[in-house]
């Protein structure tokens, strides 16, 4: 049973993420950053006042947003220096120690010679003790395991450092060409918490995919409430207590040189014909109290739509699976 993670909402400069769950290390680092704004514990359903209210506030933040991105920015790049110098030493330990193995392996044969001689039985024996007390085997075998796995560790700090680099850069007024490969690595992995209990997620990102100019951390908070929708729906058709038998896959494409195409595709629950056309209005959601708002496809379609003149649209089968297509013009052709 997984540990159920904080529901917290996350703010990237100056954008209101959809609450979400987070792993608890990234729960300490995005609270060391500022990023996390407040851990509202377990939400629950608001009236439409109250959610204009909060809208507004989060307008005022806006400006304090902005700075604490930069001083995530700025705490994520100093996390990578000790990181990289911690792994720097990790890897000469681990070299060593293949180095020290030949030489214990070469006095363990000479143990054994002298074991077999009059004169060397004495000193064979002490050896023999020496390397039971200091418990030599366990540690032969145990310290590459836990040096891999610290290394493991580490790698995994560097994962989280550049996703919050990656998204907590300073954003301007200013539509920018933006790699939106790297930013949906980076999405992913902050919502990973959200996801890799019900699902395993495939990335298949097109190499030559060219860069649309746009609001990059709008087009990530797109990709993350469309993730974590995929997500509640794999959840929803196969429950969470069985482990991940989910797929949820986001890929890239570029169907012409003037148009990126994002996809995110789950084999989850589908959407029923019956509410096609619902979906998209804000406030209607399908899931209890307290797991939806029914604000992130509405929030998303505004983004791609009305911010970037792309477009949003999704296939289903219900009971299957779904896939939401997100168009976003290379050339940026609105005024935002
Ligand atoms: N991938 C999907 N598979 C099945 N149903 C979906 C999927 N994505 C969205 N839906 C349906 O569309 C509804 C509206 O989605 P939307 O993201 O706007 O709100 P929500 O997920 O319910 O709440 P919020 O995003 O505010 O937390 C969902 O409640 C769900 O019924
Ligand atoms: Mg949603």
């Amino acid at each position: 049973m997984p540990i159920p993670a904080p529901i917290v909402t996350v703010a990237f400069a100056g954008a209101l993420l959809t609450p979400l769950a987070v792993d608890a290390d990234l729960l300490s680092l995005l609270a060391a950053t500022g990023l996390v704004l407040a851990v509202l514990g377990k939400h629950t359903a608001r009236t439409s006042q109250e959610i204009a209210d909060e809208d507004l506030a989060a307008s005022h933040q806006d400006e304090r947003l902005r700075t604490f991105g930069q001083l995530a920015a700025g705490i994520a790049h100093e996390i990578n220096t000790p990181a990289q110098f911690a792994g720097d030493n990790l890897r000469f330990l681990a070299d060593a120690f293949a180095d020290l193995q030949g030489f214990l392996d070469e006095a363990r044969a000479v143990q054994a010679e002298l074991e077999r001689s009059d004169a060397g039985h004495g000193p064979a024996e002490r050896l023999r003790r020496a390397a039971e007390a200091a418990d030599l085997d366990y540690l032969v075998e145990e310290i590459p395991r836990s040096i891999a796995q610290a290394r493991e560790g580490l790698e995994r700090i560097a994962r989280i450092v550049l996703a919050v680099k990656e998204l907590s850069h300073p954003t301007g007024r200013e539509k920018q060409p933006a790699d939106i490969n790297r930013l949906i690595e980076s999405t992913v992995t902050v919502c990973r918490n959200e996801w890799k209990y019900v699902a395993r997620l495939e990335l298949d990102l097109d190499p030559g995919l060219p860069q649309p100019s746009c609001h990059a951390e709008e087009i990530s908070q797109v990709v993350l409430n469309l993730v974590v929708n995929a997500a509640h729906a794999i959840e929803e058709r196969f429950g969470a207590e069985r482990g991940p038998q989910g797929l949820i896959r986001v890929s890239t494409s570029h169907p012409a040189q003037d148009v990126v195409e994002i996809r995110v595709a789950d084999n989850g629950c589908g959407i029923p014909d019956e509410i096609r056309d619902q979906i998209w209005e804000r406030f209607f959601t399908t899931k209890p109290k307290g797991r939806g708002t029914g604000q992130g496809l509405a929030i998303a379609r505004s983004i791609v739509v009305e911010r970037h003149g792309g477009e949003l649209t999704f296939d289903s089968r219900p009971g299957e699976g779904t896939e939401f297509i997100v168009r976003l013009p290379v050339k940026a052709d609105t005024q935002e």
